[in-house]
C-alpha cells in the first residue's frame, strides 16, 4: 500500500511520546486534570497570573532534559527515510520528533524549547540551566518579556498554509497518539479523506473521530510502529 513515491502526511498527538515518560493530556492523571486549562493555557491565563503559567511551563520544559525519544518517535524517522514525499505534523511541543531525527516537521502547537518576545515576536532556542528557572526572561533583542512559544487556546496553530497544502496532496494520512479532541488537528483526517487519502489511525483508546478511519491499530505507538514501517518499507 507504501511505496517510495506514495504521499503520506502523519499527525502525531501526546500518545506518542507517552512511552518517553510523558504525560498525555486527557488520559487519567493527564495533564488537564490536574490544571485548569483556562489557568495555564490561554493568553488570558497569562495576562491574569504570568508566574503560574511561567512556572507550569518551565517546569514541563525542564523535564525534557530528562526524556527520550522512544521506538515509536524513530520509526517514524525510518519511513521519513524511504519516502520521497513525507510530511509530519505534530500536536507536541515536545522536541522527541528532532531528537529522534525527523526533518520534515511542523510544531502545531509551538515548541517547549523555544521562547518568544512577547513585544518583538523574536523567537529563541533557550534551554540552558539558567533559561530554565522561575524568573521570567528578557528578550536578547531588546526590553520584552518572553513567553512560551505555545499555541493556547484562542491562539492560531502555526504552519497551517503548509499543512493544508500537504493535506490536499496525500495520499495517506496517518494519526497516531491523539485523542481527537482539538481542532483544527481533529479535522485533517476528514480534509485527507475528502482528497481521497487512505486514512489510518494508531492509538491506544479508540479515540472520537475512529469510525472515520479506513484502519485503525489500537495499542501502543512504540509497540505498533515499528512494525507497520518495517512492513511498509520492506
Ligand atoms: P490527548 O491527551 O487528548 O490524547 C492522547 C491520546 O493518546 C489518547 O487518545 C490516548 O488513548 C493515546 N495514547 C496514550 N498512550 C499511548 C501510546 N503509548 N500509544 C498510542 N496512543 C496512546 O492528547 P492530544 O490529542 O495530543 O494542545 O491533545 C491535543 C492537544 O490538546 C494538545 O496538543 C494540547 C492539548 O490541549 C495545546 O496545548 C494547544
Amino acid at each position: 500500500m507504501i511505496s517510495k513515491d506514495t504521499n503520506v502526511v502523519i499527525l502525531t498527538g501526546a500518545g506518542i511520546s507517552a512511552e518517553s515518560g510523558i504525560r498525555t493530556f486527557r488520559d487519567s492523571n493527564g495533564l488537564w486534570e490536574n490544571h485548569r486549562i483556562e489557568e495555564v493555557a490561554t493568553p488570558e491565563g497569562w495576562r491574569a497570573n504570568p508566574q503560574l503559567v511561567w512556572n507550569f511551563y518551565q517546569q514541563r520544559r525542564r523535564q525534557l532534559l530528562e526524556v527520550e525519544p522512544n521506538q515509536g518517535h524513530e520509526a517514524l524517522v525510518r519511513l521519513e527515510n524511504y519516502l520521497e514525499n513525507f510530511l509530519l505534523v505534530t500536536q507536541n511541543v515536545d522536541d522527541l520528533h528532532e531528537r529522534a531525527g525527523s526533518k520534515n516537521l511542523i510544531h502545531m502547537h509551538g515548541e517547549l524549547a523555544k521562547l518568544r518576545c512577547e513585544s518583538c515576536h523574536h523567537v529563541e532556542t533557550l534551554m540552558d540551566e539558567e533559561h530554565l528557572k522561575e524568573t521570567f526572561l528578557s528578550c536578547s533583542e531588546g526590553e520584552g518579556r518572553l513567553r512560551p512559544h505555545i499555541v493556547w487556546f484562542n491562539e492560531m496553530p502555526m504552519g497551517m498554509a503548509e499543512i493544508e497544502k500537504a493535506l490536499s496532496e496525500c495520499d495517506v494520512f496517518i494519526a497516531i497518539g491523539t485523542s481527537g479532541h482539538v481542532y483544527p488537528a481533529a479535522n485533517f483526517l476528514h480534509t485527507a479523506k475528502r482528497r481521497g487519502a487512505h486514512t489510518i489511525g494508531i492509538n491506544l483508546e479508540p479515540p472520537e473521530n475512529v469510525h472515520f478511519f479506513d484502519e485503525f491499530f489500537q495499542g501502543k505507538a512504540g509497540e505498533i510502529l515499528p512494525l507497520l514501517v518495517e512492513k511498509w518499507t520492506r
